[in-house]
């Protein structure tokens, strides 16, 4: 069957953040407040009880009252019992179209039954876990291989934060240089070297609270599609040991919420080429969501490793791994080669590679090859993009919708579009300021999206799954455009 990627049109990065920086130069647009106050009394009050009652109780057991930070707070997280295909159902017996899908990993749609069949099965004839060997790590390991070549060996781990720690780890074995360069407001992952720049560029390590700031001494940034800042830092670093790794986000980071140019990517591995330090390609959303060879297929790259979450295990607990040249993978632990000398990067996990991960992942990525399901969740993600754009049109607002397939971005308060300029240190209280007030007004659009049944992921990210239908997207429009009815420039 012939593949095609969730992408139909590459949106004009220009032109979206032109869109992007007059959003961010324009007072807050939001729900007007008596409005939400209606949301607040007559949806969540008295239409989620059960939910509010858990929460009150988890307060005291739970920090926050909540595990994930991608739930949503205001007024209170819902409690959610069921999930099938595209609807989600909280514990109160309400229905929601689900556009966070568990933040990603689930193409096909929730709880698909051609996978879960497969893992019953599987528990029944050897439970989730062994702490050995099992035929499906092979399986998944080959399926990603021959999809994309530039993996030619892959290793499965618990998380995507874990695998772009196992990934710079590797890369600086295999290079034996230290600097990691990534992107400017890219998330990838938690860990203490990485948390470093996270959403706003320029932010270094101001939002890595309990992370000593000497943890970030071999990390940088660049800023998104700036070439000369990234080959500034690759030269400099020359002279001082240099760089064992540019670790970037395809589409842009945030999974593309500041999108780039088309032919950066390629841009950016001729730098590697030329520095001699490795391309770190971060596909935790983007393989296998932008198309079953990945980002890197579509933007024709082929990068030294490749870091995976989220559709990795489909949507089931443990969903990471590492995928690269030969060369450079033969530096993770575990497993001896006759004759070996070179030195392993220590890498574990009870859990990680776990056969109910590993078939998980394997039965979704050759179900989404199976039924084209990239290429579907992108076409949904182009009619609910373009429909958002005639509702802004419509309610003359300021926000800005654009999608890279499935992926949708709809920006109501551009919190992710500011930037820190070091040079210009006196303006960053004043952007802090702005940003923490926009968040919280993207906050406020989220509950009132939720209270007309879609769950976004924090109110300006919709990933849309094969498993919408257009009547579907088209009568979600229709609860979009009640909200968007309802917004005024805040006073
Ligand atoms: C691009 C990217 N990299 C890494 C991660 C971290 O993955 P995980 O949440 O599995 O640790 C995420 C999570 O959303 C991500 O979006």
């Amino acid at each position: 069957m012939v593949q095609q990627y969730a992408i139909s049109e590459y949106p004009d990065p220009k032109k979206i953040i032109k869109q992007l920086d007059d959003l961010i130069s324009k007072p807050i647009y939001s729900i007007k407040p008596e409005a939400l106050k209606d949301y607040e009394i007559n949806y969540f009050e008295k239409k989620c009880p059960q939910s509010k009652a858990m929460i009150e109780d988890a307060r005291n057991l739970i920090p926050g009252g909540v595990q994930h930070n991608l739930a949503f707070n205001h007024p209170f997280p819902l409690v959610f019992t069921r999930a099938q295909d595209a609807y989600l159902y909280d514990i109160d017996g309400n229905w929601y179209y689900d556009f966070l899908q568990a933040g990603g990993p689930t193409v096909l749609g929730s709880n698909p039954p051609e996978v879960r069949e497969k893992v019953i099965n599987l528990l029944h004839s050897c439970g989730p876990s062994t702490g050995l060997f099992h035929e499906y790590e092979y399986k998944l390991a080959e399926k990603i291989s021959e999809l994309m070549p530039s993996v030619e060996m892959f290793r499965m781990l618990n998380s995507g934060t874990e695998s772009c720690m196992a990934a710079i780890r590797v890369a600086r074995l295999a290079t034996n240089k230290k600097y990691v360069i990534k992107m400017g407001g890219a998330y990838h992952g938690w860990s203490d070297q990485l948390a470093y720049s996270i959403r706003i560029p320029g932010t270094k390590w101001t939002q890595a609270h309990g992370v000593p700031r000497h943890m970030f001494k071999y990390t940088q940034e660049f800023f998104p599609n700036d070439l000369n800042d990234l080959e500034r830092k690759l030269k400099l670093n020359q002279a001082r040991g240099g760089t064992a790794a540019v670790l970037i986000e395809p589409v842009g980071p945030e999974s593309g919420t500041r999108p780039l140019y088309y032919d950066f990517n390629r841009e950016v591995e001729k730098l590697c080429r030329k520095y001699g330090a490795l391309l770190i390609f971060d596909e935790v959303v983007t393989a296998f969501r932008i198309g079953m060879p990945g980002a890197q297929g579509y933007f024709g790259v082929s990068p030294d490793l490749t870091v995976f979450g989220k559709v990795v295990a489909g949507g089931y607990p443990s969903a990471g791994g590492i995928g690269g040249k030969k060369e450079y993978m033969k530096h993770l632990a575990a497993g001896i080669e006759s004759g070996e000398k070179h030195k392993k990067a220590l890498i574990g996990g009870t859990m990680a590679a776990n056969p109910l991960s590993s078939a998980a992942g394997y039965y979704t990525i050759c179900e989404m090859e199976i039924t084209n399901a990239p290429y579907k969740a992108g076409q949904i993600g182009d009619r609910l993009t373009r429909g958002l754009q005639k509702l802004i049109q419509k309610h003359n607002l300021p926000f800005v919708a654009f999608n890279q397939g499935s992926i949708v971005h709809l920006e109501t308060v551009g919190t992710m579009h500011f930037s820190i300029d070091w040079k210009k240190i006196w303006q960053i209280p004043q952007i802090l300021k702005e940003t923490g007030a926009r968040k919280q007004e993207m906050e406020h659009m989220g509950a009132a999206y939720m209270a007309e049944g879609l769950v976004t992921l924090a109110g300006s990210r919709l990933y849309t799954s094969a498993a919408y239908s257009e009547e579907m997207i088209d009568d979600a429009l229709q609860r979009f455009d009640r909200v968007f009815a309802n917004v005024a420039k805040k006073a």
